[in-house]
C-alpha cells in the first residue's frame, strides 16, 4: 500500500520527481546521494490524508517558518541516491507535514525515510515563496558539472558576470532562464546561513542560484520546469567550455542581438 494509491494527481507529481531524478543521474549531476528535491504537495492533500497518523516523532526543522502552517511536502531522503529515487520515489523519499508550531515536521508516508539534509534551505525557500504569493511549488538542488566549475573562479562569482556570459552563448538561455543566475558565496552545506543567503538571492529576482563550489538551487512551478532552467544554463556553460577547449574565447551574442531578443520575446531587462 502507498499513499499514492487512488490519488492520481498526487502520483503524477511524484512521477515527475522520479523522471527528473533519472535525468540528474544520466547527466552526471547526481554522484552518490548528491542533490535533493522537495515539492509542496499541499493542494493534493485530502481529508483522509489529514487524518493519517504520523510514522515518526516530531523533528525540528532548525528554523521557524510561519507560512508553512498546514503544508505538506514530498522530500528526497537524506543519503538516498537519485538513481534509486528514479525507480522508486516512495522508498527513497517521504511525505512530511509541518506541525502547527511551524518549527517541527513529522513523516506521514510511505515509510520513515528521513528528509534531505538540505531541508532548512528547501523549506525556507518554500516559506518565502508562499509568503510572496508565488505559484512556484518545486525546488531542486543539484551538482551540474560545468556550472559548478565556473564558481571556482572569482571572475564568474561577480554579480551577473556568469549570467551575461551564459545568456550570450545561445539565444534560448535568456528566453528560458530570463532571471539569470544568482551567486551565493561558499557556506556550509545544510546550514541555516546557506538557507538565508539562498532566499536573499531568490528575493533579488533569481529562479536559479549557485552555491559556490557546490551546486545550484532552482525553483519553479513544478520540478520539470526547475530542471529545465538548470539544464539550459548548464548547456550554455558547456558551449563556453567547448569553445575554450577549441582554443579560443567565444565571441558571444552581441549587445544588439541580446537587446533584440529581449524586446521581441518580452523578456526582463
Ligand atoms: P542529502 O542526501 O541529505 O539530500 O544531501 C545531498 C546534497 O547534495 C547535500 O548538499
Ligand atoms: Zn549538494
Amino acid at each position: 500500500m502507498s499513499i499514492l494509491d487512488n490519488r492520481p494527481a498526487l502520483k503524477a507529481e511524484i512521477d515527475k520527481v522520479a523522471e527528473v531524478a533519472g535525468y540528474l543521474w544520466t547527466k552526471g549531476w547526481a554522484e552518490r546521494n548528491g542533490g535533493n528535491i522537495t515539492i509542496n504537495i499541499t493542494e493534493w492533500v485530502d481529508d483522509k490524508m489529514k487524518a493519517m497518523p504520523a510514522i515518526s516523532q516530531p523533528k525540528p526543522i532548525g528554523t521557524v517558518l510561519p507560512d508553512l502552517n498546514g503544508c505538506w511536502f514530498y522530500c528526497k531522503g537524506t543519503q538516498k541516491r537519485m538513481r534509486d529515487l528514479a525507480r522508486d520515489p516512495m522508498a527513497n523519499g517521504s511525505i512530511i507535514r509541518i506541525l502547527p508550531d511551524c518549527a517541527h515536521y513529522e513523516i506521514v508516508a510511505d515509510s520513515p525515510v528521513a528528509p534531505t539534509s538540505e531541508l532548512p534551505s528547501h523549506l525556507s525557500v518554500h516559506n518565502y515563496l508562499l509568503a510572496k504569493g508565488s505559484p512556484y511549488r518545486a525546488s531542486l538542488h543539484t551538482h551540474p558539472i560545468e556550472l559548478v566549475a565556473l564558481t571556482h573562479s572569482k571572475k564568474w562569482m561577480e554579480k551577473d558576470a556568469a549570467t551575461r556570459m551564459l545568456w550570450s552563448m545561445i539565444p534560448e538561455t535568456k528566453a528560458f532562464c530570463p532571471r539569470g543566475l544568482g551567486m551565493v558565496p561558499y557556506m556550509l552545506p545544510s546550514s541555516v546561513e546557506l538557507a538565508d543567503a539562498t532566499i536573499k538571492a531568490i528575493n533579488e529576482d533569481y529562479d536559479v542560484v549557485m552555491w559556490e563550489k557546490h551546486g545550484v538551487f532552482a525553483v519553479d512551478t513544478d520540478i520539470m520546469s526547475a530542471f529545465d532552467q538548470v539544464d539550459v544554463l548548464n548547456k550554455a556553460a558547456q558551449i563556453y567550455i567547448s569553445a575554450r577547449n577549441m582554443g579560443f574565447e567565444p565571441d558571444g551574442m552581441s549587445d544588439a542581438q541580446m537587446q533584440e531578443l529581449t524586446d521581441v520575446f518580452g523578456l526582463p531587462k
